[in-house]
């Protein structure tokens, strides 16, 4: 860990996936991870008990190397208080999970916020994933002081979406599922789908091209920034995109959703310094 990070400046961020659970300490800062990021597999089925044991196992070992190290140690009791953001995949609010399209149904109705700072004894704050991925491509990544409408989108699993007008987020808008061809659009877009469906990369962008003409036909965005894990191959299908709004891939990539955990968790650091208290603050 670099000499001059702060501690107050590091939160840890955890990203929920369907297959895997990821998750780093950030500098909240500069959006850069201030130690190794760690994947676990996500428990199947991925009930919420189970999967709040595996993220609470992920933080002590993301912690660890960080305490009692020659170099910029943290306190015993800093690293201890270090606060984690959590990306669900699924709508979210007030601390809760609302729906559930690619996670047991169990999440649905269930507290995340207070089960998790309940079982890993500390502050947590949870969002949207790819809301959290949008808030850390606007911070740190290729939605840097833009301005306007901008719609981030993060496909993977399943179809994300995060969107912001002149930097500020409309949370949960979950516009992956607007209705494409008859068919809710994730089931034909995610990356997931073009598996499922055996598409060649021009077969899957053709039906992504279809869906981002639909979103410019109803939101008129000045841009679009594609993350999750389709991000990472977009050489593959960016030239068959024929939209006018301009497409840019998301800088921060698969890291998006660990560092917005991040900065959600010490914007609830913050908010909780101001009012004296660990209650969610919606
Ligand atoms: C969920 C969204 C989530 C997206 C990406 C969708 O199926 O409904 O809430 O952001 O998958 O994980």
């Amino acid at each position: 860990m670099a000499t001059e990070v702060r501690a107050g400046d590091l939160a840890i961020g955890i990203d929920f996936g369907g297959s895997g659970i990821k998750g780093a300490v950030v500098d909240i800062r500069t959006g850069q991870l201030a130690g190794d990021r760690i994947r676990v597999p996500t428990p199947q089925p991925s009930v919420p008990r189970e999967v709040v044991a595996v993220m609470d196992g992920l933080v002590r070992r993301l912690v660890e190397p960080l305490v009692g190290r020659e170099e910029a140690p943290l306190s015993a009791a800093v690293a201890g208080d270090l606060p984690v953001g959590v990306g669900i995949p699924a709508a979210t609010r007030g601390g809760t999970v609302l729906t559930a399209a690619n996670i047991d149904s169990a999440w649905i109705g269930f507290q995340a916020e207070r089960e998790m700072s309940l079982a890993m004894g500390r502050t947590v704050a949870i969002g949207n994933d790819a809301d959290l991925a949008g808030l850390a491509e606007l911070r740190f990544g290729s939605g840097r002081r833009q301005r306007g409408t901008v719609i981030v989108l993060t496909i993977g699993t399943g179809l994300g979406s995060a969107l912001f007008a002149d930097g500020r987020l409309l949370p949960n808008t979950e516009i992956g599922h607007l209705e494409l061809n008859g068919r809710d659009a994730e089931e034909r877009v995610a990356e997931s789908a073009r598996d499922r469906l055996g598409l060649s990369w021009q077969a899957w962008a053709a039906g992504f091209d279809k869906y981002l003409h639909l979103l410019e036909r109803l939101f008129w965005p000045d841009l679009f920034i594609l993350g999750g894990g389709a991000s990472k191959r977009a050489d593959n299908y960016l030239q068959y995109l024929t939209v006018k709004t301009p497409v840019v891939v998301a800088t921060l990539k698969n890291n998006a959703g660990i560092v917005g955990g991040a900065l959600v968790a010490h914007e609830k650091r913050s908010r909780e310094a101001v009012s004296g208290t660990g209650e969610h603050i919606a």
